[in-house]
């Protein structure tokens, strides 16, 4: 397939869309009646309206009507993808993770669709049904999805459009009933143009998009809010008004670099310097 002349031709992919986003304003009101859905969502700290509009959005999402749409999760490394995975499996459990890097040719088919008894030397005497039966009805959360070779990725796509497996040694394909939900920290877009990612695939992984954001885009207020959760989550001492994050003490962010700094602080490895307006992120 040549990716490269398929790059613009994507009209059929946006009337597509468009379907989806009817689909999505229909049910947007009841969603967000659902308090259970929002004691999950809650776990995810913050005080940004970009944010806050992502999870209203995966919230949405996870109502029956549009699980039958895949949903692909973009954001840096430690932003929360995982979290957000979380609530849209809310009414699709169990949720399973598989990490889509480092799988060899072997693995890829036999982890994900399962095995026929003696299907390959070492292989289980009774077969095996592989991840995405293993999942049942609930949630496959396929985490970085941009790591998956070329080679894969036209397998994967058959199965999303499918939606069946054909088990390593098996003649026949055998039906799944999870929820696909993807995740990337890589620019996949990128990818499709510079040819690393299948466009095809890119669209119907990606048929719902959310999107987390790095700390340090959502300003100091953010990195506070996010501070304070995780501050009463551990117990530890809380943050006073003086305490400042400056470029210096937070150059990462993420928020596991943001949990690490704040452990250096609790263990009084190092103290965050006074707030000084000037210096403010
Ligand atoms: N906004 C947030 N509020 C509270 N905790 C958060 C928030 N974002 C992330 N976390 C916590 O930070 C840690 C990392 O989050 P998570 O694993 O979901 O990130 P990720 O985007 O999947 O990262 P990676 O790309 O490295 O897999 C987790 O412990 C998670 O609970
Ligand atoms: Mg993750």
């Amino acid at each position: 397939m040549n990716i490269h002349a398929n790059v613009l031709n994507t009209t059929a992919a946006d009337s597509f869309l468009d379907n989806i986003r009817k689909d999505v304003l229909k049910i947007t009101g009841d969603a967000l009646k659902d308090s259970s859905i929002h004691s999950i969502a809650s776990c995810y700290a913050t005080q940004d309206p970009a944010t806050k509009r992502m999870l209203t959005a995966a919230i949405t999402y996870a109502e029956e009507s549009l699980q039958k749409y895949n949903v692909l999760i973009e954001g840096p490394s430690g932003t929360g993808k995982e979290l957000v995975a979380r609530i849209l499996s809310h009414k699709r459990k169990p949720l399973k993770a598989m990490n889509m890097a480092g799988l060899t040719d072997t693995l890829f088919q036999s982890e994900l669709f399962g095995y026929m008894p003696g299907a390959f030397t070492g292989a289980k005497s009774r077969g095996d049904v592989g991840f995405l039966r293993a999942v049942g009805k609930g949630t496959a959360f396929l985490d970085e999805i941009g790591e998956l070779p070329l080679a894969h990725q036209a397998k994967l796509l058959r199965v999303l459009q499918d939606k069946t497996v054909l088990p390593v040694g098996a003649v026949d394909p055998v039906p799944i009933q999870c929820r696909f939900v993807f995740a990337t920290n890589r620019d996949l877009l990128k990818m499709v143009k510079e040819g690393s990612f299948r466009e095809d695939l890119y669209f119907r992984i990606n048929e719902l998009g959310l999107k987390t954001f790095s700390l340090k885009d959502r300003g100091v207020q953010e990195i506070r809010c996010v501070a304070s959760a995780i501050i009463a989550e551990e117990n530890w001492t809380p943050i006073g008004e003086r305490e400042h994050f400056s470029d210096e003490t937070f150059t990462f962010g993420n928020v596991r670099a943001l949990r690490n700094l704040l452990l250096k602080r609790e263990l009084g490895e190092i103290e965050l310097p006074e707030y000084d307006k000037e210096n403010e992120l």
